[in-house]
C-alpha cells in the first residue's frame, strides 16, 4: 500500500489540538479501583518481563484438548501461536460453563425491536448449538467448508456463528445492511457452500426482507448448496424459496439430533472469515484463526471492561456483522461466561429513549458503543437519558472512530453519571481484538486518548522514514505480533504482505495515524490512506468510486470522507458526467446515483452529496487529487441535498491543482 504524504495532514477528521483543549484528566476514583481486577502495574510488569509467558498464561485461561508445543512462532509476516494445541472455540463458550455449574446462568438478554423479549441461559444456548451444528452436518458441511450468514440481530445469529465453531466450518458474516451483490461477492471470494440468512429483521419498524433481496443473486453463487431461512417477520410460505436447496431453520432443528461432539481444531485452524474494505474496490477476507484469537478477545474483553461475569450485565451495541459482534458480543463475552444485552433494532424505535429504557431494564452495567451514537445522542438531549435509572452502569467503552472530548465528557457525565470509566478502545477487523486502551483500575483518563497499548502489545509511532517517534504526530505501527492478528488475507497472501507489512519493513501498519503527547498517551487522529470512517464503519473510496462509475451515466468519479459532526466522516462525491448521455446535472440524477450505490454496496456506503463537476483535479501522472477535493467538500457548508458546484469552485479546483506540485 502506498502512503501519500499529502494525506497525513488531511485525513484526520480531528487534530490533536482539537482533543488538547479539554485538558482535563480522570483518574481512576477509590472505587473503581477497589473492585478493579487490576489496579496496579502487575499486568504490564509481567508482559514485559516475559513476553511469551504472559500470553501463555492467558491461553492457559482457556480448555485445551491438548497443550501447544510453541507459544508463537513467527516468520515475519506469518505468526503461528500456540500451534500444537488443539480446543474447540463453542466448547470453550459453552460446555465449559455448563460443566462447571453455571448452565443456568444468562448468556444473552435479547430483544427484538418490535418488543419481544428472549432470556437464554447458557444451557439452552449449548443446546440449540448443537442442534443447529447436526443440521449443518445433515446439509453436507464438514470441517473446514465455508458458511455464509446474513441474519439480523437475532439470537440465531449467535446460535449460527458458533454451531460452524463446533464443527470446524469457517463462517462468513455479511453484514445484514450490505446490499445482496455485496452478499454476492463475499459469497464466491470465500466459495461459501451454504448460507444462513432470515425471512427478515426489523428495522426501524418496517421489515427488511432478507431472504428475498438475495434470492436473485443465488443463482450468481455456484459454491451455494444449501440455504437455511430463519422465520423472524413472518409466519407463513417467504417468496421464492426453492424445495431442496432452502430449507427453514425450526425444520431442521426439529430434526437434528440433540447432542454434537465439538470438533477439535488446531490452534491454527481458521475460525472465521471476515471482510472488509481497504484501498482497493475490493474487500478483503481478513481470516482469524482459532487458539490466538479467543486467547485474546477473552483477555482484553476481561481486563479493559474489567468484567465480573457473575454481577455484570454487559451491552455491546454493535452488529454482529462486524468485527466488533464478533469479538465483543460472542466470542469475548461467551470465553468469559458473563450475561449479555443484545438489541436488533435502532435507537430511535419506537422513540428516542429505547436504549435508556432496556439499560434500565436489564439494569446494565457495562455498555459498548461508537463516538457516533454517542453524537446523535447529543443531537437529541440529555432528557432522554435523564428519564431513566442508568445507576446500574460502572462502565462505558467507546470503539470505531477517534472520539473527541465533548462526546467523551457528555458520555460520562450524562450516560455515566459521573462515576463511569470511559474506556475508549482501538482496533480493526485486522487486530481481532482491542489493542490500545486504558485498563479502568489503572489508567488516568485524558477525554480522547485511547491511552496506551495494553499489555502483551509492541506499538510505536513513526515519522515518514520508520524512525520511532517518541513525542509529536505519525503513523501507528505495531513492533511485533499478536495472538489475535490477522493470519492473511482469503486467497491472497501476497495481498497481505503488502497491505499491512511493506510501507515500514518489519512492522505492521494498517493505516492510522497518531500522536503521543507529552506525558506518552496515544491519540488517534484518523486514516491517512484512502479509507474512510462512516459512523465507525469503514469503508473505501474506491469502492464507491467503482460503484458510480457502473452507473453508465458516470465517465468519472472521486470520492472523500469530509469532516461531518455526527457520523465523524460523511461520503462526499465528485463526478464528471459523460457527454453525449441523456441525462443532466440535476439534484434528481443526484440523487439516482446515490441510490445507486447504496444498491450497490449498502445504505451506509451512500454518498451524502454528489457534486457534477467539468472535470477532476489531477497530478501529472493522472492520480486523482482527494486532499484538494476535501479541501473543498469541508470548506463548504453543502447540506444534506444533492448540490451542482458552480463554475467558481470548479475553476478554484484547478487552479489550485496547477499551483500544486506534482504527487505520485
Ligand atoms: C479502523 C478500523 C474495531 C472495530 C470497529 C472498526 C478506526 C477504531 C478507534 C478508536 C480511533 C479508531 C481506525 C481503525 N478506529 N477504533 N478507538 N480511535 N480510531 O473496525 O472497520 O476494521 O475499522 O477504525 O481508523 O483503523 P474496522
Amino acid at each position: 500500500m502506498s502512503v501519500a504524504r499529502e494525506n497525513v495532514e488531511a485525513a484526520p477528521s480531528a487534530t490533536i489540538e482539537d482533543y488538547y483543549h479539554e485538558g482535563r484528566e480522570f483518574p481512576p476514583s477509590e472505587e473503581v479501583r477497589e473492585r478493579a481486577l487490576i489496579a496496579d502495574r502487575s499486568l504490564y510488569e509481567a508482559a514485559d518481563a516475559d513476553w511469551e509467558g504472559f500470553w501463555a498464561t492467558q491461553a492457559a485461561a482457556l480448555d485445551w484438548f491438548e497443550p501447544w508445543k510453541t507459544v508463537c512462532e513467527w516468520e515475519l509476516p506469518f505468526a503461528k501461536w500456540f500451534n500444537g494445541g488443539k480446543l474447540n472455540v463453542s466448547y470453550n463458550c459453552l460446555d465449559r460453563h455448563v460443566l462447571a455449574g453455571n448452565g443456568g446462568r444468562v448468556a444473552y438478554y435479547w430483544e427484538g425491536e418490535p418488543g419481544d423479549q428472549r432470556v437464554i441461559t447458557y444451557a439452552e444456548l449449548l443446546d440449540e448449538v448443537q442442534r443447529f451444528a447436526n443440521a449443518l452436518k445433515g446439509l453436507g458441511v464438514t470441517k473446514g467448508d465455508r458458511v455464509a450468514i446474513y441474519m439480523p440481530m437475532i439470537p440465531e445469529i449467535v446460535v449460527a456463528m458458533l454451531a460452524c465453531a463446533r464443527i470446524g466450518a469457517p463462517h462468513s458474516v455479511v453484514f445484514g445492511g450490505f446490499s445482496p451483490d455485496a452478499l454476492r461477492d463475499r459469497i464466491n471470494d470465500a466459495s461459501a457452500k451454504v448460507l444462513v440468512t432470515a425471512d427478515g429483521g426489523w428495522r426501524r419498524g418496517a421489515v427488511v426482507p432478507l431472504f428475498e433481496n438475495a434470492a436473485p443473486i443465488l443463482s450468481d453463487t455456484r459454491s451455494i448448496e444449501h440455504v437455511v431461512v430463519v422465520q423472524r417477520t413472518g409466519d407463513g410460505d417467504v417468496p421464492l424459496m426453492q424445495p431442496g436447496r432452502d430449507h427453514f431453520w425450526h425444520d431442521l432443528v426439529l430434526e437434528a439430533d440433540a447432542e454434537c461432539p465439538p470438533e477439535p481444531m488446531d490452534s491454527e485452524d481458521l475460525l472465521y472469515l471476515l471482510y472488509t474494505s481497504g484501498t482497493t474496490a475490493k474487500p478483503k477476507g481478513i481470516m482469524h484463526t482459532t487458539g490466538g484469537y479467543l486467547t485474546q478477545v477473552a483477555f482484553s474483553h476481561r481486563y479493559v471492561f474489567d468484567l465480573h461475569p457473575d454481577t455484570d450485565v454487559y451491552w455491546c451495541a454493535a452488529d454482529c456483522g462486524w468485527v466488533t459482534g464478533h469479538s465483543y458480543i460472542v466470542y469475548g463475552p461467551l470465553a468469559n461466561g458473563c450475561s449479555s444485552v443484545m438489541y436488533e433494532g435502532t435507537p430511535d424505535f419506537p422513540s428516542k429513549d429505547r436504549w435508556w429504557e432496556i439499560a434500565e431494564r436489564y439494569r446494565v452495567t457495562t455498555l459498548y458503543t461508537a463516538p457516533t451514537a454517542i453524537r446523535t445522542f447529543i443531537k437529541w438531549g440529555s432528557e432522554y437519558p435523564r428519564a431513566h435509572d442508568l445507576s446500574a452502569l460502572r462502565l462505558l467503552g467507546s470503539v470505531g472512530e477517534p472520539i473527541n472530548p465533548e462526546a467523551w465528557v457528555w458520555y460520562w457525565e450524562h450516560i455515566g453519571g459521573g462515576r463511569c470509566p470511559v474506556v475508549d478502545t482501538w482496533w480493526q477487523t485486522e487486530t481481532g481484538a482491542i489493542l490500545v486502551a486504558p485498563l479502568p483500575g489503572v489508567t488516568s483518563l485524558k477525554p480522547g486518548s485511547a491511552t496506551f497499548p495494553l499489555p502483551g502489545i509492541g506499538a510505536e509511532v513513526v515519522d515518514d522514514a520508520g524512525n520511532r517517534v517518541e513525542r509529536g504526530g505519525g503513523y501507528f505501527t505495531l513492533t511485533r505480533p499478536w495472538p489475535a492478528m490477522l493470519r492473511g488475507i482469503y486467497g491472497d497472501p501476497e495481498r497481505y504482505r503488502e497491505t499491512y507489512w511493506s510501507r515500514f519493513p518489519g512492522r505492521y501498519f494498517a493505516g492510522d495515524g497518531a500522536k503521543v503527547d507529552e506525558d506518552g498517551y496515544l491519540w488517534f487522529v484518523g486514516r491517512v490512506d484512502d479509507v474512510m470512517n462512516v459512523s465507525g464503519h469503514r469503508i473505501s473510496t474506491t469502492e464507491v468510486e467503482s460503484a458510480l462509475v457502473d452507473h453508465p451515466s458516470v465517465a468519472e468519479a472521486a470520492v472523500v470522507g469530509a469532516k461531518d459532526e455526527t457520523t465523524g466522516q460523511g461520503i462526499v462525491a465528485f463526478v464528471t458526467l459523460r457527454g453525449g448521455m441523456q441525462v443532466d446535472a440535476s439534484d434528481k440524477h443526484g440523487r439516482e446515483l446515490r441510490d445507486h450505490v447504496a444498491q450497490r454496496i449498502g445504505p451506509i456506503a451512500r454518498p451524502k452529496v454528489v457534486i457534477f463537476t467539468d472535470e477532476l483535479p489531477k497530478t501529472r501522472s493522472g492520480k486523482i487529487m482527494r486532499r484538494l477535493l476535501r479541501d473543498v467538500a469541508e470548506g463548504r457548508d453543502l447540506g444534506d441535498t444533492t448540490t451542482l458546484a458552480d463554475v467558481g469552485v470548479v475553476d478554484e479546483i484547478r487552479r489550485r491543482a496547477e499551483a500544486s506540485p506534482t504527487e505520485d
